[in-house]
This record gives structure tokens, sequence and C-alpha cells, in this order.
């Protein structure tokens, strides 16, 4: 779970440098990778620093996001929303598990699962889904429903870690490498607690070579860039190397344009 926010106004913020364009730079993957460090110990500075990037990165391909209806699909705890509201956007947090909303959820999240949002066809400008899509058993149903809601021309952002990165089997990574029940046994063991996630149950085995086949294979959407997320260099060539991607892409970002109708 991702941990609660604190109180409005009261985060310590990590100054980070801002990506520049579309091909970010060393400072600000360093950035990322010190904060991801501390996500047990600073939850808030990790996650309001990842929150300004992925704003960034949305910026990068769509221009400003004030004025814009941006919808959050699997949102956690409402970092993301929060950062899009404070740069001018409309933007709503739908999130199916009250456990994960928190205490202090965005005014007006809503409580809603990605396979059948409470949204008429083509309100959103921005669909953004950070890291749901290996939570979720069917992801083309969600892919499908993320289209539905957004405007055509409109963007959707959509990152997962996939099941081979180093970082695929989340908290008993990087032991899934040597199978998931032994990693989950193994986290137990060490730590005294049962692990969060289960595969198959709330965790699933995605595939970055499958994903992209998927998506090429769409109607409804066009894909604008397929790239490693943290990665401050090579991040399109890695994801286009069969084999290599699947280890090395670590978190996988599409960027998807709805087709008109
Ligand atoms: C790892 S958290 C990611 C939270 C946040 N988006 C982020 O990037 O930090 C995964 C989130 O996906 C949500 N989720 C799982 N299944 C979902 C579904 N069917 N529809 C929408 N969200 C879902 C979980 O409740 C959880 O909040």
């Amino acid at each position: 779970m991702i941990p609660p926010k604190r109180p409005r106004g009261g985060a310590a913020h990590v100054t980070a440098p801002r990506p520049q364009g579309k091909d970010p730079s060393l400072r600000r993957s360093l950035a990322l990778f010190r904060a991801f460090l501390h996500e047990q110990d600073d939850p808030e500075s990790c996650y309001s620093l990842l929150a300004r990037d992925a704003a960034d990165q949305v910026e990068a391909y769509d221009g400003p996001v004030a004025g814009r209806t941006v919808v959050d699909v699997g949102g956690g705890s409402g970092y993301f929303t929060e950062e899009f509201r404070r740069r001018g956007a409309h933007a709503f947090l739908f999130e199916p598990d009250m456990a994960e909303l928190g205490e202090k959820p965005p005014d007006s999240a809503v409580v809603a699962d990605g396979y059948l949002l409470p949204l008429r066809d083509g309100v959103a400008d921005v669909t953004f889904s950070s890291n749901v899509l290996e939570h979720v058993a069917d992801p083309e149903t969600f892919l499908s429903e993320l289209a539905r809601v957004t405007r055509p021309g409109g963007l959707i952002y959509v990152s997962f870690t996939n099941w081979l990165s180093p970082w695929g089997g989340h908290e008993w990574a990087p032991w899934h490498y040597f199978g998931a029940e032994r990693a989950r046994a193994r986290y137990l063991r060490r730590t005294g607690r049962p692990a969060k996630h289960t595969l198959g149950e709330n965790l699933f085995a995605v595939h970055i070579g499958s994903t992209l086949r998927q998506v090429r294979a769409r109607d409804d959407v066009t894909v604008v860039s397929a790239r490693s997320r943290y990665w401050p260099f090579l991040a399109e060539a890695v994801v286009k190397a069969p084999v290599l991607r699947e280890f090395a892409t670590w978190n996988l970002l599409l960027i998807l344009r709805r087709c008109p109708t």
C-alpha cells in the first residue's frame, strides 16, 4: 500500500531537476533513484517527486495540463491527482481500494474500478494510470476502458513494472526470479509479515513484448512512445530489443493517443 499523505502543507519536498523535454537527464534519474531508496522512511518526498516527474512527462508530450480534465485511474492516495491540480488541471482520482485511498484522499475522490469507470465516453483530455496495469488480471479490458473515457486526440499515460524487471516481484524482488511462491515465503521468513502481493491475485506477470503487440494491434489508440519510464538515456532504444527489454526497461511507459472515432 502506498503510505498515506501527510496533512496538506506539511510536505518535505525533495528538490529535483525538472526533466528537459522528452529525454530526461541523468540528474533526474538519480534523484528518482535516491527517492526510491527512501520510499519506506520518507514516502511523502518519494511520491511527491514521482508525481511531479510524471506530470512533467505528461506535459512534455501534451503541453500544460492547466484547464484540462485529467483522470487518474488507480491513483492510490492521490499524489498524482494533487500534482495535476496544483498545475491547474481538473483532475479526478478513481481508486477501487479504500485502504489505498487512505485517510486524506483528494477532494471528490471516487471509489471505482478501472474496468468500469463511472464516466461518459471521451470526457478526459488526459487519462493517467501509473503502476496499475501489473495489478489487474485483464490488462486489455483495463486499457479499453482508459481509451473509452479519453476524448479523440487525447493522451493516455500508462506505466507498469513488468514481471522480469528487477523490481517485477515488488516487495519480494529480486527473488521472484527464483519463483513467486519461494520469494513470498522468503519475504515472510525475513520480515515476519505476509507479503502484500500474491502472484495471480493482485500482481500479474505482465511482459513488455506481449503488451506492445496487444497495444499496437488496437484500433482505438496509436502508440506515441514506448520507453523506459526512469532511464536517462536509451529509454526508447531499450524497449526495441526483444528479451533484453524484459530485464532492462525496469518500468515501461506507454504514451498513447486516442484515435478519432
Ligand atoms: C502500486 S499502486 C499504484 C498507485 C499509484 N498510481 C502510483 O503510481 O503510485 C497500484 C494501484 O492500482 C490499484 N488497482 C488495482 N486494481 C485496480 C483496478 N481494477 N482498477 C483501478 N485501480 C486498480 C490499486 O488499488 C492500487 O492503488
